[in-house]
């Protein structure tokens, strides 16, 4: 090496899946394609300090300095990606972390963690390797970002983004994710809003890890694979269409077929809270009053992830949340993000 020491700053967004991603083989493989709107204020600000030395280790700190424990973590995935990047193990790191959105709120913080990883690596791989176009150097941070979590690798990029072969997304792939070409998508989904009502805070009952290993004996696993493969043929002719109403109805039975699905395990957990049963009623019951496209769909958690466009009804729909739906959160949490295209 000519660098002894370098420091690299990256930032990364969240994202929240429409067709859900729920189970896998070997070496991070979805059982099943997935599609994602990356999000906008949700983030994690990370940098990453690397001197160059025989001995590998890995220090970890959120903002403020406190040390925090997931170094080990990082050491492991380091080490099960030296693979392919074969300087990573030859040197100290310390790691920076901060999240734009309230610790312990609950956000999965593993897709922008893991991400913003991701991209400092290739950052610091551009001072190792012989250069790559920036489009190789994404596609290779989403590779290696899907290989600390599974939907991290959908972060890399913006607006609607699939990770896992699809028959109708060309280019798609399990290794990586593929950005969903803007010109197949109506205007009404590029502006969009996403409300996080914050049901619980704190740790979940059950991991994702340990969620999508119950797939595997899940007797309703191959039929629940087959139709998120299905479920990509109307949400296309949805995207392009600017159907809104299919599109309610196809985000909203995903969200609550993979809690379907944990409800299905054997052992059996539910990550709902009451709160997360009330919004829902509270929602469906808006829309049969005022016919306004207020929906929502849920990641791994008790959180809402509350969806309307931005559009004429998006007043009317931010004094209802803020009047009706909040009281079920805790401490009136809520992150308002956007889409971000
Ligand atoms: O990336 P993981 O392993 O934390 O899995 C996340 C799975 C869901 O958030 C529930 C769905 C998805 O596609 O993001």
């Amino acid at each position: 090496f000519n660098i002894h020491t370098e420091t690299v700053s990256e930032s990364c967004p969240s994202n929240i899946a429409l067709i859900k991603y729920w189970g896998k083989y070997e070496n991070q493989i979805p059982a099943n394609p997935s599609i994602s709107y990356t999000l906008n204020h949700c983030k994690t600000n990370t940098s990453m300090e690397f001197l160059a030395d025989e001995s590998f280790s890995v220090q970890t700190f959120l903002a403020g300095n406190e040390e925090v424990k997931f170094a080990e973590k990082i050491e492991k995935y380091f080490k099960n990606i030296e693979q392919y990047l074969p300087w990573i193990l030859k040197g100290k790191y310390i790691i920076r972390t901060e999240n734009t959105f309230p610790h312990s709120s609950g956000i999965a913080s593993s897709a922008s963690g893991f991400g913003a990883i991701a991209k400092c690596l290739m950052k610091l791989d551009e001072l190792f390797s012989e250069k790559v176009s920036e489009e190789e150097s994404l596609r290779k941070a989403s590779f290696l970002a899907r290989l600390g979590s599974g939907s991290a690798c959908r972060s890399l990029y913006n607006g609607l983004v699939v990770w896992g072969v699809s028959d109708e997304v060309e280019g798609s792939s399990d290794l990586f994710a593929v950005k969903y070409p803007d010109s197949e998508i109506h205007e009404v989904f590029k502006n969009f809003n996403d409300w996080v009502l914050l049901i619980h805070e704190g740790q979940k009952s059950v991991s994702s890890t340990v969620g999508h290993g119950l797939m595997n004996t899940n007797p309703y696993a191959e039929r629940r694979f087959q139709e998120a493969r299905e479920n990509f043929v109307p949400m296309k002719e949805i995207l392009k269409g600017g159907h809104m109403e299919h599109f309610i109805k196809l985000v909203e039975h995903e969200a609550l077929t993979l809690h379907a699905m944990m409800m299905m395990s054997d052992p059996a957990f539910i990550l709902m809270k009451t709160g997360t049963m009330e919004v829902i009623n509270t929602i469906w019951e808006f829309r049969r009053q005022t016919g306004l496209p207020l929906f929502f769909t849920l990641d791994a958690g008790a959180n809402v992830h509350v969806l309307f466009p931005k559009d004429a009804s998006e007043e009317k729909i931010k004094i209802f949340i803020e009047k009706e739906l909040l009281q079920y959160t805790q401490n009136n949490g809520v992150v308002k993000d956007v889409m971000q295209f």
